[in-house]
């Protein structure tokens, strides 16, 4: 098997980030093959148009990521834009790319159905996102299910391709992680820096519990029994617990005779103890920049190797190379 996975480097990461995506990484560099795994800065400058913002962000989540456990002895850590191979192979998958496929996916219709300004970097982004996944003849991408989509796109390119030229690149597919597929945010929407509904893993705890306590919910009064399957609130202090603590707050939920603000609390404090190590960690992390820019220098040199021959493989394929 082998692992591949991006997260842009937009702000700092929520929970969403972390259950759906991160925790999935953390899991699969240890059952791997091989696991890339890369800070998609190029992705991003759709988005950041501060150069030093992006350039800070960049370093602070390649923190974040070796601090909620991606370990560099099991995992390629590195920057989408150190590996320069991808965007050449992002050019020759354009060629095969139908502007109708692109004009389906949600990143660039959402904005255009708000009528905001899109650019095609926007526009191309998912040709990209392929690129990044097929430079590496990975065949595991895990990620939330809002990037499923994409992962479609890049099956689909793929596809066209190894039709037209041969059998070049490996087919990849999404792996969704169930329980976290979707994470709600705060207003029970999907938690998203754009929805502005997000609960950040290294914020300060007490930014993250006044941040719980203003989560949304329903307002049945306290004595009435409640559906757990249909409350966010329970979904979000699911993710933390084991089976056992996660029946207990169901059978309390169905019974009744108490308030979301003891739920709340009850999340609070799981969230705190759970990321207590990786914040103690990130610490130390936060004192050894020299540490985390030789892992990145590392990572981008063991990823450009694959990434070039697999981009030679597909640039003798289609003509290029003569
Ligand atoms: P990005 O940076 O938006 O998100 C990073 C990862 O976090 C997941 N995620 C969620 N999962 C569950 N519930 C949520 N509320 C939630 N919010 C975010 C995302 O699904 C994602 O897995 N296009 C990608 C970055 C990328 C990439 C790639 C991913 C670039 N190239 C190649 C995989 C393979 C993105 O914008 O993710």
């Amino acid at each position: 098997m082998i692992v591949v996975s991006g997260i842009q480097p937009t702000g700092r990461f929520h929970w969403g980030n972390y259950f759906g995506a991160i925790k999935q990484y953390v899991e699969l560099q240890d059952q791997a093959d091989a696991a890339y795994y890369f800070i998609a800065n190029l992705h991003a400058l759709t988005t950041v148009r501060d150069a030093k913002v992006l350039r800070q962000n960049t370093i602070d989540a390649a923190i974040d990521l070796l601090a909620l456990g991606i370990n560099p002895d099991r995992a390629t850590l590195f920057v989408q834009s150190d590996v320069p191979e991808v965007s050449q192979l992002c050019w020759l998958l354009m060629t095969r790319t139908p502007l109708g496929l692109l004009e389906r996916c949600h990143a660039y219709k959402d904005k255009r159905a708000k009528g905001l300004p899109a650019d095609a970097g926007l526009f191309t982004y998912p040709v990209l996102m392929a690129a990044d996944i097929l430079a590496y003849d990975a065949d595991t991408v895990p990620v939330g299910e809002d990037q499923v989509q994409h992962i479609e796109v890049c099956r689909d390119l793929a596809s066209s391709f190894n039709y037209l030229y041969g059998e070049v690149f490996v087919m990849p597919k999404a792996k969704i992680m169930e329980q976290a597929a979707r994470v709600p945010g705060t207003d029970g929407e999907k938690m998203s820096k754009s929805y502005n509904n997000t609960i950040g893993i290294f914020d300060d705890p007490k930014a993250v519990r006044k941040t719980i306590m203003r989560i949304v919910t329903d307002s049945r009064p306290v004595d009435q029994p409640k559906d757990p399957e249909t409350d966010h609130l329970f979904q979000l202090y699911s993710l933390f617990v084991g089976e056992k603590e996660r029946e207990e707050m169901a059978a309390r939920y169905r019974r009744g005779g108490f308030g979301y603000g003891e739920v709340k609390q009850a999340l609070a404090d799981v969230a705190e103890k759970f990321f207590a190590e990786a914040r103690e960690y990130r610490k130390e992390l936060e004192a050894k920049p020299q540490f985390v820019r030789e892992v990145l220098g590392d990572g981008a040199a063991m990823a450009r190797k694959r990434a070039a021959e697999v981009l030679q493989r597909a640039q003798s394929a289609c003509g290029i190379k003569y």
